[in-house]
């Protein structure tokens, strides 16, 4: 039999595993109830938007033998004119967790640094660890906001992505743009 665990690259086996709440079934299950109302992953108690559940049957029905447009064209030019940015700002995935792993897989090398806030969505640590990137973690402030002035000052040659989740996951608390560093973060140019 094929040893898979020892096939595995180094910075996959050295990556603590990702363990998420719980489903609600297996919460029923524990707790020997019927009728819960789950908040530990934050997840919307009051359902889909109704808007959002027709959208979906009608597309199932009208599209879903075909492959879809992958870069979602339309959505983007939607995007663009109402931030006013360009098309290049947005990329689309399936999920924010695609679309940070899709950060880490298009810009991280073994020798990049990435700096994330020390109580954070765990994602942007996972992503830096199986690229074999530096993980740079910046303490908390001691009222548990994130301390961008600290991050903005860890910022290097070597940095390749700052993560700064808002509102932060799991204090649920805002980082104001207009009372931190994080307008004034400019990235060194490497030699
Ligand atoms: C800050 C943050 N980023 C990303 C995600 C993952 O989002 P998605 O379900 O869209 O992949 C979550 C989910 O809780 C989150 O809290």
């Amino acid at each position: 039999m094929h040893d898979l665990q020892g096939m595995a690259r180094s910075a996959i086996l050295n990556t603590k595993e990702y363990i998420p709440g719980k489903p609600v079934e297996a919460v029923k299950r524990g707790c020997g109830m019927d009728r819960i109302i789950k908040l530990d992953t934050n997840e919307n108690p009051l359902g889909p938007s109704p808007l959002a559940v027709e959208a979906m049957i009608r597309e199932i029905r009208e599209g879903s033998h075909l492959y879809p447009e992958s870069l979602c064209p339309e959505l983007v030019a939607k995007l663009s004119a109402r931030f006013n940015l360009s098309a290049a700002s947005f990329y689309m995935g399936n999920g924010a967790d695609a679309v940070i792993t899709m950060m880490g897989l298009t810009f991280l090398n073994p020798e990049d640094e990435v700096i994330f806030p020390g109580l954070s969505f765990p994602a942007y640590d996972g992503i830096a660890a199986k690229m074999g990137a530096t993980r740079v973690r910046i303490p908390m402030r001691p009222d548990f906001t994130i301390d961008t002035e600290a991050m903005a000052g860890a910022v290097t040659p070597r940095t390749k992505l700052v993560f700064l989740c808002n509102p932060n996951n799991p204090t649920g608390l805002m980082t104001d743009k207009r009372n931190s560093m994080i307008s004034m973060v400019r990235i060194p140019e490497t030699a």
